[in-house]
């Protein structure tokens, strides 16, 4: 039985898993979401073309690979439908190489409204959600009230449906609310859940299987499959900056209970890194920066969120959360995306060690609002364009020893330097 590879993000999202899964989808048969749903926005780019994938895997592109959602994933019909649209309008089919778990949740309207209900109760302390119901979606998932795709064929699922609805209006009335304050992307609920029954129509012609079982028959047969991960481990629900976090299980062993497989079967683990930081919504972010190093990260790096267009906050690189990140998922690799945004830099800073209450230490402590000077080793820049060089030993000594001392911190090998968003721009290590 071959074990199934994973790739996530070790970071606060956004790392750049979409390019490096897209990269590796030829070495694979199969790619599978274990996690999240439209939370997610995943760039794609190669030839000129540019896509942002939501709750579909990375490798849809590839005509010839086969694309799982598995049961840890939630989906929300309408917006899973334009996506789908999309790809097509670009000249993709897939419908033809997408595989659907009838186990995996669906984000209902009102879920998403009850999302935004629950984050206006919380005032100041708001998540910053993106507001796509996953919260509530993965609350009743728990709460066991959950709707699952194969309720769809159900012939009650009306019922079951309405039942739910009500269960969530009288919820945001509790909250102090009422239904009418709210918009689902500027509609009443009235007007998407026409959009959203429509788009139920077209879903329930795709394939929708046991994808657990298809799983590991697959490894039996010894295909190769790769599972990808959707936001990043310091937004994990039991590891991340909790509250502030996202409700799923973003780290490797999401994988087993979001896609059926055995811990045992577990093969490489890939960690996708940005040579710094972002982190997009609200919660403490301990090595944030805030005058014009920060400013300059973000505008060279593009860092406006796929999905919602927000503005990612940006900071340096942060080793005490990243060696955090690495023992809680097993990274054997260390990929390393976006160095060519510090192309420019006179010098690049690594957080070491939070200095809290006078004590130095490199472990993530309880509760990450407390008040945490990050201590930082300087490195020189190298102050020219990277995105070019084909070959590791061709980056400049400046760019290489940055990336050794990643290496040398975390104990990891980095097997990937990725410098353009561009799936060519990509340097292979130790190959
Ligand atoms: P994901 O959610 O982890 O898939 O990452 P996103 O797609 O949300 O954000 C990563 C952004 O960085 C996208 O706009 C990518 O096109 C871009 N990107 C990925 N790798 C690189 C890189 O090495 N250099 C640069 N400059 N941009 C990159
Ligand atoms: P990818 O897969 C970055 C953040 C939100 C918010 C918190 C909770 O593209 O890396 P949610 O909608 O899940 O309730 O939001 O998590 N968040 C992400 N940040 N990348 C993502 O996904 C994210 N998915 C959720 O901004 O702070
Ligand atoms: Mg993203």
């Amino acid at each position: 039985m071959n074990n199934i590879d994973v790739l996530l993000g070790l970071q606060w999202g956004d790392e750049g898993k979409g390019k490096v899964v897209d990269y590796l989808t030829p070495q694979y048969d199969i790619i599978a979401r274990f996690n999240g749903g439209p939370n997610a926005g995943h760039t794609l780019e190669f030839n000129g073309f540019k896509h942002v994938l939501r709750t579909i895997p990375s490798g849809i592109c590839h005509k010839d690979k086969m694309n799982v959602i598995g049961n840890g994933v939630l989906i929300e019909p309408n917006i899973f439908m334009q996506e789908i649209k999309d790809l097509e309008d670009k000249g993709f089919t897939p419908a033809e190489n997408l595989l659907i778990s009838k186990k995996a949740h669906l984000i209902l309207p009102t879920h998403r409204l009850t999302d935004a209900a629950n984050e206006k109760s919380k005032g100041d302390r708001k998540i910053g959600s993106t507001l796509k119901g996953i919260g509530p979606a993965y609350t009743d998932k728990i709460a066991r009230t959950g709707l699952r795709i194969n309720d769809l064929f159900a012939a009650d699922f009306t019922d079951k449906y309405n039942k739910l609805k009500q269960l969530h209006i009288r919820n945001i009335k509790a909250l102090g609310y009422s239904v009418e304050e709210f918009k689902i992307e500027d509609k009443t609920l009235e007007e998407y859940e026409k959009l959203w029954f429509d788009a139920v129509e077209k879903l329930k012609k795709l394939t929708v299987i046991d994808t657990e079982y298809y799983i590991n028959e697959q490894l039996k047969q010894g295909k190769k499959i790769l599972a990808e991960g959707a936001q990043g481990t310091m937004l994990d629900v039991d590891f991340g900056s909790y509250p502030f976090v996202t409700s799923s299980s973003t780290v490797t062993a999401g994988v087993c209970s979001g896609l059926g497989v055995a811990p045992q079967n577990i093969g490489r683990v890939y960690g996708i890194i940005k040579a710094y930081c972002t982190r997009v919504g609200q919660g403490p972010f301990p090595t944030e920066l805030f005058e014009e190093t920060g400013d300059k990260l973000c505008e060279q790096g593009h860092e406006f969120g796929s999905v919602t267009g927000r503005k990612r906050r940006c900071g340096w690189l942060d080793m005490p959360a990243l060696k955090y990140a690495c023992m809680i998922n097993g990274v054997t690799d260390l990929m390393l995306m976006k160095i060519d945004v510090m192309d420019n830099f006179p010098t690049v800073k690594i957080c070491t060690q939070y200095e809290m209450n006078g004590t130095k230490t490199e472990k993530l402590p309880y509760n990450l609002e407390e008040k945490i000077n990050p201590v930082f080793k300087e490195f020189d820049g190298w102050m020219q364009s990277i995105t070019k060089i084909k070959d590791f030993k061709n980056l400049p000594t400046q760019t290489q020893n940055y990336v050794a001392s990643i290496e040398q911190m975390t104990g990891i090998p980095v097997t990937m330097v990725s410098v353009s968003p561009d799936r060519e721009d990509t340097i292979i290590r130790n190959n």
